[in-house]
């Protein structure tokens, strides 16, 4: 390793940081992280803090995973690198696409088209169903449709689906024909509805005016989080994805379920579908697959897609998409590793149990500093703090105030993740109850010492 000096000095100076502003890259250096263990990481000074956000919600075994560490390296050892492009394949990408099968059997997932990560499995998943219903002699039907504050990634297709601005405005024109209709969050709504269950009626009917008004012979598919994570952990009332479901089926619209953060146990259930009893066409995963140790990803096909394909002519369900590390050996050896391992901890149960938990102790903090904790939410080990400077008007807390607490919290011995006013929380899935309650300390005092810092009381 780099000395420390040089690494200080460098910080952010040649490198342009994801979701963040160069400038204030070199301004507030990002912690330098050169250590993790077990749910900790270590920085370049040495402190150690519990990893509150598992890397980027893909962490959930934690950082000390022996047998994903060992599959990798037996996997560099016998085969580093073989593509899957029509006419060659190789042993380990065979072995997981059998598993995967297996492990979203409920789901009704029968086919695997492999990628490098969750913006390339959503794109994977877009185009597919747009040849779907080429292939089914439904040429018309190219458009999507999407929540608003949903995050699909950040490729043109997933950016298009993207219900943030801040992700799509700098970046547009977007792809035509895709279309948003309000998200069910209960804080958050223009109906100014609270009740969840007539809220995600609301919002299902938005659905099937937008339908009505686009043709339901011009849409594709409709595409969701099951529960959303990046636009601030939105936890749709238990029977929205149901009548999303009905609606599609009454359409003959594809239902693609971004499982890339919900997938493999993080709702406490082994995919956010699952979650709320709906078998979506289509499911797009990532992060978890390999436990972030190798960038790896998958979009997931149901029966009804794969005979579509597999029964078509030639010309109509060839498929004319793919990348140079679709079914990548590591990976794939990775994600073998990683299943097993996931399967053999029980990590659902753990991310049910240790989610309660947390979320019990977000609700204590927001009675708390009900002064600037607007909403505290989450399922599973997936939560979020909304940060406000007015609980009355909700308007969000702003930057600097939101970046002081940030800091004040990983004082106190806890990396969380700031997007916006939200303080995002996605714990390894492996993390005890001990843990889970310093998580809750850390918060609590990292908000009182930026209050008080501040000048604000609780
Ligand atoms: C639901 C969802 N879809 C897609 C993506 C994009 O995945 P990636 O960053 O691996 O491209 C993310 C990333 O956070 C995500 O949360």
């Amino acid at each position: 390793m780099k000395d420390s000096n040089f690494l200080r000095e460098n910080n952010a100076r040649f490198l342009w940081h994801p979701m963040g502003h160069p400038a204030d890259s070199i301004k507030n250096p990002p912690y330098i992280v050169v250590g993790g263990s077990g749910v900790r990481i270590r920085d370049l000074d040495g402190t150690e803090v519990i990893d509150a956000v598992a890397g980027l919600w893909n962490v959930n075994l934690g950082f000390s995973c022996e047998p994903i560490k060992k599959a990798i390296a037996a996997q560099l050892d016998a085969l580093p690198y073989y593509s899957t492009f029509r006419g060659s394949t190789n042993d380990k990408i065979i072995e997981l696409s059998y598993m995967i099968r297996d492990f979203f059997r409920d789901e009704g997932m029968e086919r695997a088209f492999f990628t490098s990560g969750g913006s390339d499995s959503v794109e994977t998943a877009l185009r597919l169903a747009r040849q779907y219903h080429k292939i089914r002699r439904e040429p018309g039907r190219t458009k999507f449709i999407s929540l608003k504050l949903g995050y699909h990634g950040t490729h043109f297709g997933g950016a298009s689906v993207n219900g943030n601005p801040r992700f799509r405005q700098p970046y547009e024109p977007m792809l035509s024909g895709c279309f948003h209709i309000p998200a069910p969050h209960a804080y958050r709504n223009p109906f100014g509805i609270a009740d969840g269950s007539l809220l995600a009626e609301k919002c299902a009917e938005m659905l099937d005016q937008e339908i009505k008004f686009q043709g339901a012979e011009t849409i594709a598919a409709f595409i969701m989080e099951p529960v959303l994570g990046a636009g601030g952990v939105i936890v749709p009332p238990e029977n929205f994805m149901p009548l999303v479901r009905d609606i599609c089926d009454r359409h003959g619209i594809l239902l693609i379920a971004d499982e890339v953060i919900t997938g493999f146990g993080r709702t406490g259930e082994w995919s956010g579908s699952r979650l709320w009893g709906v078998r979506p066409d289509m499911m797009t995963i990532a992060k978890a697959i390999t436990n972030g140790y190798f960038p790896f990803g998958a979009a997931l096909l149901s029966a009804k897609i794969a005979d579509a394909f597999e029964s078509s002519e030639p010309g109509a369900g060839f498929i004319g998409h793919g990348y140079t590390y679709s079914g990548h050996p590591v990976g794939a050896a990775a994600a073998v590793a990683c299943l097993d391992e996931t399967k053999r901890l029980n990590v659902a149960r753990n991310a049910k149990a240790r989610g309660r938990q947390l979320l019990d102790g977000l609700h204590r903090i927001k009675s708390k500093h009900g002064s600037v904790v607007g909403d505290a939410r989450g399922i599973g080990l997936m939560a979020a703090l909304e940060l406000v400077s007015d609980p009355e008007t909700k308007e969000p807390l702003d930057p600097a105030a939101v970046d002081r607490i940030h800091k004040s919290i990983y004082k106190a011995g806890v990396m969380v993740r700031i997007s916006g006013a939200f303080v995002l929380m996605s714990p390894p899935l492996i993390i005890s109850e001990r843990d889970v309650d310093s998580i809750v300390d850390a918060i609590d005092a990292g908000l009182e010492d930026a209050l008080q810092g501040a000048g604000r009381a609780g």
